[in-house]
């Protein structure tokens, strides 16, 4: 049996899910930043879309990142999916999903960032963003 006051809480919690902007999570809800970095000489293009979002196409310049923040859903897995172009090759990965977040998660705050670099062979994630390639995990070639 749910408590009264619990199911009030629970309510609060999903309807703040859906007011509040991604820019803050409701409470105790995880706040997650993905960001990715091209090392690439070359601009690259993500297009990068989500089970309930498209963030469209962005050009990120040698040297330069992208991210966005979205805060963790409660009942499902976050999915976000990128889809990358450099000259005429592409390739896509998963960049945030149940395995990636859990090798990003924090243990001492609520909020997580995870970091991406695009290399001219590979694609590596990292929880801590250390000088490569210490706590870099690759994820996919090109
Ligand atoms: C996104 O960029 C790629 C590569 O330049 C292009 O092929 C694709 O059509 C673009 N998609 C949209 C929706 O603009």
């Amino acid at each position: 049996m749910i408590h009264d006051g619990n199911l009030f809480f629970v309510i609060f919690i999903l309807a703040s899910y859906i007011i509040k902007p991604s820019s803050s999570c409701p409470f105790l809800i995880p706040k997650w930043t993905i960001s990715i970095n091209n090392q690439l000489d070359d601009d690259v293009v993500v297009h990068i879309v989500s089970t309930d979002h498209d963030l469209g196409n962005h050009t990120i310049t040698s040297g330069s990142d992208y991210q966005w923040t979205f805060c963790e859903k409660i009942f499902a897995t976050s999915h976000f999916h990128g889809y990358f172009w450099k000259g005429k090759k592409q390739q896509s990965l998963a960049l945030a999903d149940r395995k990636i977040m859990d090798l990003c998660r924090s243990e001492y705050s609520i909020g997580s960032v995870c970091y991406w670099v695009v290399m001219s062979d590979e694609f590596y994630v990292s929880p801590t963003n250390e000088p490569f390639p210490s706590g870099w995990e690759k994820k996919k070639s090109w």
